[in-house]
C-alpha cells in the first residue's frame, strides 16, 4: 500500500506543518504531504514546503464571498491533489459544517491545550489564569462545533511557577512537534478507529512511549 497522503493547511509560521515534513522524511513514515494550502499569502509555513519541494496553493478567503464560496475552493484543490487526510496546523479559518461533514474523519487539528478544557484562543494565557500544573496539546478529528471531536493523541507538559504565556506556548509547542506527526502515523497505519464518537488506537498503550504522549482509547 502507498503512503497516506496530506494536505496541511496552515496560515502561519507552520512549526507543525515542519514536524510533519520532517517526519515525512523518514522512508518508514507512513504519510507523505501532497499539498500545503494557506489561506495568507507570505506566511511562514510556505516556505518549509517550497524548500521540501511540496506544491503550495494560496487560498485567500477575503477572495470569496462568503465561508461556503471559500470552503468550496479549499474542497475543489484538496479534491484535485488526491488527498486522504487534512491536517489543519495552525489554519485560522472556522471550516463551514458542510466541509467538515465532507471530510469527516478525514479532517484533523492540532489545538494547543489538553481538551476538553481551554477550547479557542488565548488557552495559555486562560491556563496561567487559572493556576493549572498541566497543559498540553491535542490532535483530534474535527469536528462542526471548533476544538471538538475525538482524541486521536494527547501531550502533556508542566506549567512552571515562572511561566508566561510565551514561555509556555514553546514547551507545548515542542510537543505538539511530536504529538502530531505521531498521531497522523497512527491514522496511516489503520491504528485508529471511531467508536461511540470516541477514537479507538490499537496498541495504545506503547504508542506514545517515551514521548510523554498518551493515547486515550487503549
Ligand atoms: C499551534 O500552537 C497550534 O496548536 C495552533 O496554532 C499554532 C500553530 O503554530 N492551532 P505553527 O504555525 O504550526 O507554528
Amino acid at each position: 500500500m502507498g503512503r497516506l497522503s496530506l494536505a496541511v493547511l496552515i496560515s502561519g509560521r507552520g512549526s507543525n506543518l515542519r514536524a510533519l515534513i520532517d517526519a515525512a522524511a523518514a522512508p518508514d513514515y507512513p504519510a507523505e504531504i501532497g499539498l500545503v494550502i494557506s489561506n495568507v499569502a507570505g506566511a511562514g509555513g510556505l516556505e518549509h514546503a517550497a524548500r521540501a519541494r511540496i506544491p503550495t496553493r494560496v487560498i485567500g478567503h477575503r477572495d470569496f464571498p462568503d465561508r461556503s464560496a471559500f470552503d468550496a475552493a479549499l474542497d475543489a484543490a484538496i479534491g484535485a491533489a488526491g488527498v486522504d487526510l487534512v491536517c489543519l496546523a495552525g489554519f485560522m479559518r472556522i471550516l463551514s459544517p458542510g466541509f467538515v461533514a465532507r471530510w469527516h474523519d478525514r479532517l484533523v487539528n492540532i489545538h494547543p491545550s489538553l481538551l476538553p478544557a481551554y477550547r479557542g484562543l488565548d488557552t495559555h494565557a486562560r491556563a496561567l489564569a487559572d493556576g493549572v500544573r498541566i497543559a498540553g496539546c491535542t490532535v483530534h478529528f474535527v469536528r462542526a462545533d471548533v476544538d471538538t471531536g475525538p482524541i486521536i493523541v494527547q501531550a502533556a507538559v508542566p506549567v512552571l511557577p515562572d511561566d508566561d504565556a510565551d514561555r509556555l506556548a514553546a514547551r507545548v509547542l515542542a510537543a505538539e512537534h511530536r504529538a502530531y506527526p505521531l498521531a497522523v502515523r497512527l491514522i496511516a497505519e489503520g491504528r485508529v478507529r471511531i467508536a461511540d464518537g470516541r477514537a479507538i488506537v490499537d496498541g495504545a498503550a506503547w504508542a506514545g512511549a517515551g514521548a510523554g504522549l498518551l493515547n486515550p482509547g487503549g
